[in-house]
């Protein structure tokens, strides 16, 4: 996997860059991951398409930043343009999964001329409910007072791993490996963004290029009736239902995760 940097705005983006051929594959990793979350897809599609992988900022080798204040979901989407069109990349499709599917949401929304198609992985339109944000607030409290995020990781790796996935060798430890190796301060900052983020289910009906939104079938942090909602408001989407996966669809089910995608690509 070959890494790059560059400087935007003066700031460290690192991302995974592989392949050739139009359109560009751009894919945004959800929390608390980073580009290698997109392994496999990466892989495969480098054969007929460039595709690239950022680190979100905190996360992966991209620039941290100590103040939480600087972490969004627009900030995260104004990386992510930022880096197509330093890179001439676009129009591009454009794949988020959860925490990145809020980030394409935002980012197609804001900057539509960026992105020729859309697929919306293990993701959902509407805020955080009232629990949801207080829960992450606990969980900066936690990590800002030097808690372990080895201690969070644990809950997190059980909520996201479907119970199809659980057993399986090696999954469960490639992904708790992913989380741990960001920095404290990329999980509070990106806490913040998710928490703080807006509800953009009334921008849905505007999204004019084609859509493929993916759910596991066991998620249950953006479970299948988030999906069925977001393909009710997006004019022309489609639904793919992975099976035996949970809310890391591409991770857990990448044979079925990919080949929905491709024959999404096929058909554009
Ligand atoms: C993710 O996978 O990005 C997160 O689970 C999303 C969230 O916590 O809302």
């Amino acid at each position: 996997m070959t890494r790059h940097t560059l400087s935007l705005d003066g700031r460290t983006v690192s991302y995974l860059d592989e392949g050739h051929g139009a359109p560009a594959l751009v894919f945004v990793h959800g929390f608390p991951f980073a580009a290698e979350q997109w392994r496999t897809q990466i892989d495969s599609f480098a054969v007929r398409h460039r595709v690239v992988a950022p680190d979100l900022f905190g996360f992966g080798q991209s620039e941290i930043f100590g103040d939480r204040g600087r972490y969004s979901i627009p900030a995260y989407a104004d990386q992510v343009a930022g880096l197509i069109e330093a890179l001439d990349l676009g129009p591009v499709v454009l794949t988020g999964l959860s925490m990145g599917g809020y980030i394409a949401l935002d980012l197609v929304a804001r900057r539509p001329g960026l992105v020729s198609a859309l697929v919306l992985a293990d993701t959902r339109s509407e805020a955080d409910s009232p629990d949801a944000a207080r829960r992450r607030s606990d969980q900066q409290v936690f990590l800002a007072g030097n808690g372990d995020p080895a201690t969070l990781a644990g809950g997190l790796v059980e909520a996201v791993i479907g119970p199809q996935t659980a057993g399986r060798d090696g999954v469960v430890e490639a992904v708790r490996a992913m989380m741990l190796a960001n920095d404290r301060q990329g999980w509070i900052g990106a806490l913040e963004a998710m928490r703080t983020r807006a509800d953009v289910t009334g921008t849905l009906g505007a999204i004019a290029v084609p859509t493929l939104v993916v759910v596991g079938e066991d998620d249950t942090l953006t479970p299948p009736a988030a999906a069925e909602a977001l393909v009710a408001g997006i004019p022309g989407a489609h639904l793919e239902v992975v099976p035996a996966a949970g809310h890391v669809s591409n991770l857990e089910n990448p044979a079925e995760f990919n080949r929905v995608l491709g024959a999404f690509l096929a058909a554009l």
